[in-house]
């Protein structure tokens, strides 16, 4: 591989090779599957974090989430029977508490059977619902419930008016959760990939300066004019006459927050990018917005161009993941690229304060401006 070694690109060394490999962080909500994706007595099959999960609701609507693996002899729960309490194994009848996951019934038991069914536990996650996902806290692989543990909230997208209207979007992305999430984060891709008249042009590349600021597990881009060369803020500014200013949050493990707001208007959307497997994730959108909300502006550039600029990164992604079976290291280079480097030190720290019980060190001790060209 060749580095260059010019002055310019001093902070071009070589990421450190656990940088991009895609270690996976446990602790976390992770969307398992969208809302409407899930109806009745049926068993949804889905992987999270290489866990294979079946998740369902009960008679009652709650989703529940267990561990797609029979702890008998490792059949697939989804194959089963549900009759809204309990999953029934399809191998030799097995019966488990949807929530707990805590076995109900041995059907090859004999009536003085001396063995205790209810010590055994099918592993199970906790679920909840919000957004239009249902979520799984993934604690470990096993789906060990400590009762002890208690959780942080789950994820929720900023509102900030009682009426407005929501989209979803999704794509899968053939690559580890840091190449997902590092794209999320790189200006300097925007006049390559996401080339368009109406958005950018390498002709649009004009110097830029943005103030970022630590928040608890992330760092933001402080509330800011947005991009005067992207025509849907010239758009918004037009029909809301008022200044828009756009803010931009990412948080561990896999959040990024966008919110554009001009006077009681707003728009606001979070993209995560879901580790799969250790070469899959995918990437789940979501946006609500109260702007013109009789007049269908906003819904049209999400469900037109959204799909759209989603398509160019997840082709840009597939592409490099050609390069990628070949070369796992990467060069992170000055401000461009200073995002990603935070990421990296944040899921590094995360994993420390994990491990020694300490408070997370944080990679930004204050503001900080980056400059860059895009
Ligand atoms: S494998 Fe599930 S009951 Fe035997
Ligand atoms: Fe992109």
């Amino acid at each position: 591989m060749y580095y260059d070694s010019r002055p310019l690109m001093n902070e071009g060394t070589p990421a450190k090779p656990a940088e991009g490999s895609g270690e996976m962080l446990w602790g976390f909500w992770y969307p398992a599957v969208r809302s409407d994706r899930v109806h009745g007595r049926q068993l949804q099959r889905t992987t999270l974090l290489e866990v294979p999960l079946v998740v369902g609701r009960d008679a009652a609507e709650k989703p529940f989430a267990l561990r797609d693996i029979c702890p008998h002899r490792a059949f697939p729960l989804s194959y089963g029977q549900f009759d809204g309490a309990l999953v029934e194994c399809a191998y030799h009848g097995w019966q488990f508490d949807a929530h707990t996951g805590q076995c109900r019934h041995i059907p090859s038991l004999t009536a003085d059977s001396k063995l205790k069914c209810e010590r055994i536990y099918a592993g199970s996650f906790p679920c909840e619902e919000r957004d239009g996902y249902i979520w799984a806290f993934m604690a470990n692989a096993e789906g060990r419930v400590e009762p002890s543990d208690a959780l942080p909230p789950v994820p929720e997208l900023p509102t900030f008016s009682p009426r407005y209207r929501i989209a979803h979007l999704a794509a899968d992305l053939p690559c580890s959760v840091d190449h997902g999430i590092i794209g999320l984060m790189d200006p300097a891709h925007g006049p390559f990939v996401h080339q368009a008249w109406w958005w950018r042009s390498r002709r649009s590349i004009r110097d830029k300066a943005k103030q970022f600021e630590p928040i608890p597990n992330g760092f933001r881009m402080s509330p800011h004019p947005p991009s005067a060369n992207s025509a849907p803020y010239k758009i918004l500014k037009l029909i809301t006459g008022e200044p828009a200013t756009t803010t931009i949050d990412f948080v561990l493990p896999n959040q990024r927050f966008e919110q554009v707001r001009a006077g009681r208007y707003w728009l606001s959307s979070r993209t995560t990018v879901t580790p799969i497997r250790g070469d899959l994730c995918r990437l789940d959108f979501v946006a609500a917005w109260n702007i013109l909300p009789w007049f269908p502006i906003v819904s049209l550039i999400i469900h037109v161009l959204g799909p759209r600029f989603i398509r160019q990164d997840s082709e840009v992604i597939e592409k490099q993941s050609l390069g990628l079976a070949h070369e796992k290291r990467m060069m992170l280079v000055d401000d461009a690229d200073r995002q990603a480097r935070w990421y990296f030190e944040l899921k590094a720290s995360y994993l420390e304060s994990q491990h020694t019980g300490q408070p997370l060190r944080h990679p930004l001790a204050g503001p900080v401006t980056l400059r860059w060209r895009s």
